[in-house]
């Protein structure tokens, strides 16, 4: 119960407000380019230093794969936001502005579309980084000519203020002529006030992210959409990239001719391992709690079970966590009632027994067979067939297939390159594992 604006007693809905947290801990989305994120990343040191450097070194696009929910997003974000920060404290180095807007594209994205939305992003990124860093004190004087210096003093800054305005009053108005009613208006200043803030390949820029490529679908498709900005957005001087993409796809866009040169080798981003699993609950307790008697159902041992059942994928342990805390809240009066384990171990014990009853009677043996094989391997592509006891590729498809139809395993489509797509556990066929771990009556003899 809390005390509500109209002053009234209600229930609070939140559970975790009334476990005495700011929110839910548990919260699946990536990771913010702000403090909260750079306090909440864990075990990604080398990854940060790989990326940092990549930034610096030249232009080329860096670029970053790993699986789904594994942190790729979330690296990103928090390693720009390290680097702008610190350029924003010492004045010293590279500047680079993380852009507000992160960027998604599909089979149906029109480039031309697409550069004008880059654009207007970029130009909002700048501004309104300009305003907050005006605001802090001691920033609008640097004393030697660095880029944060270029930045701040910049003259344009009211041009393009006026040209974001007159945009969001409508592209093409031909009642006005002024500036920034018609995109090439608009996308000249944009890039010629780029030129003056990062004249160099060493100065910075707007860092954008391309997120998802995996959207693309197959990585033939990626490649050739990837082809086509190559000479429009990733051509613009003062806008830096970063590609992150599942599942083999960024892999398959760096075999292109035609981007070659253009962008760094992925870096890969990894399950965590297992000794992170304290730490990641330990900081989301610490940073989310708004009282030091703030309680969870779930324990840091329940936490660092689910990471185990979950190999390391960050998500489906937070999101399992989750599903946990709210089982809870639907069956416990009190967090009070919440003494030992016993709950967690009820739970896991009816999540694992339902996942795997729904799929029981669609999984063929030899499909069993494939599946226990594949969570040794946990990603792994046709290529591996001898080690599943498949003489081709073509042998092992329909068991593949039928595994991908009960949501056990995922694959992505390379059409290109045959022996690099992709196949993972989802984090069902995790579930399905830990059931067979667990429960299965055959491991008793
Ligand atoms: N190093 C980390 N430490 C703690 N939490 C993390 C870390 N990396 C990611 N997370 C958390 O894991 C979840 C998934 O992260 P994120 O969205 O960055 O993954 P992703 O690889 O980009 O996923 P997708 O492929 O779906 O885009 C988020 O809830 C995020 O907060
Ligand atoms: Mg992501």
């Amino acid at each position: 119960m809390c005390y509500s604006e109209i002053g009234k007693w209600v229930e609070n809905m939140n559970v975790y407000q009334e476990w005495g947290f700011k929110q839910n801990p548990f919260e699946t989305l990536a990771l913010p380019a702000n403090k909260t994120g750079v306090r909440l990343l864990v075990g990604r040191e080398k990854e940060l230093k790989k990326l940092s450097q990549r930034l610096d070194s030249s232009t080329k696009i860096a670029t970053v794969e790993g699986l789904n929910g594994v942190g790729k997003t979330s690296l990103v974000n928090v390693l720009l936001y390290k680097r702008f920060s610190e350029t924003a404290n010492t004045n010293i180095g590279p500047l680079y502005i993380p852009c507000d807007t992160q960027f998604q594209i599909t089979g149906a994205t029109d480039p031309e579309d697409f550069k004008q939305k880059v654009l207007l992003a970029v130009a909002q990124s700048l501004l309104n980084c300009h305003g907050s860093l005006r605001a802090a004190p001691g920033m609008t004087k640097p004393m030697e000519q660095t880029a944060l210096k270029r930045f701040l003093n910049s003259p344009q800054i009211s041009q393009i203020s006026a040209g974001i305005a007159a945009l969001s009053a409508g592209f093409g108005q031909e009642t006005n002529t002024g500036f920034g009613y018609e995109h090439s208006g608009f996308e000249k200043t944009v890039r010629s006030w780029l030129l003056e803030l990062f004249p160099t390949s060493t100065s910075g820029g707007v860092v954008c992210t391309l997120d998802n490529l995996e959207l693309l679908q197959t990585s033939d498709h990626a490649r050739k959409v990837v082809e086509e900005l190559r000479d429009t957005v990733f051509a613009i001087q003062g806008i830096r990239w970063v590609l992150c993409g599942s599942l083999g796809i960024v892999h398959g866009i760096l075999g292109s001719p035609r981007l070659e040169g253009r962008l760094h080798k992925p870096i890969s981003v990894e399950d965590l391992s297992d000794d992170f699993a304290a730490e990641i609950y330990q900081n989301r307790v610490k940073n989310f709690r708004t009282r030091l008697t703030a309680k969870l159902p779930l324990t840091q041992s329940n936490f660092i079970e689910l990471f185990d059942i979950m190999r390391g994928n960050i998500r489906s342990v937070l999101n399992e966590a989750d599903e946990f805390c709210i089982w809870f809240a639907d069956n416990s009066e009190d967090i009070e009632d919440f003494k030992d384990e016993t709950h967690f171990e009820q739970w896991l014990e009816e999540e694992l027994t339902n996942t795997y009853t729904a799929v029981q009677t669609e999984i063929r043996p030899r499909a069993m067979e494939v599946f226990e094989t594949a969570c040794q391997f946990e990603v792994f592509s046709p290529s591996d067939c001898m080690s599943f006891g498949f003489e081709t590729p073509s042998a092992m498809r329909p068991h593949i297939k039928s595994l991908e139809a009960t949501g056990l395993l995922r694959s992505a489509i390379d059409d290109t390159d045959k022996r690099r797509k992709t196949i993972q556990v989802t984090s069902k066929g995790w579930k399905i594992r830990a059931y067979l771990d667990f429960f299965d009556p055959i491991d008793e003899f």
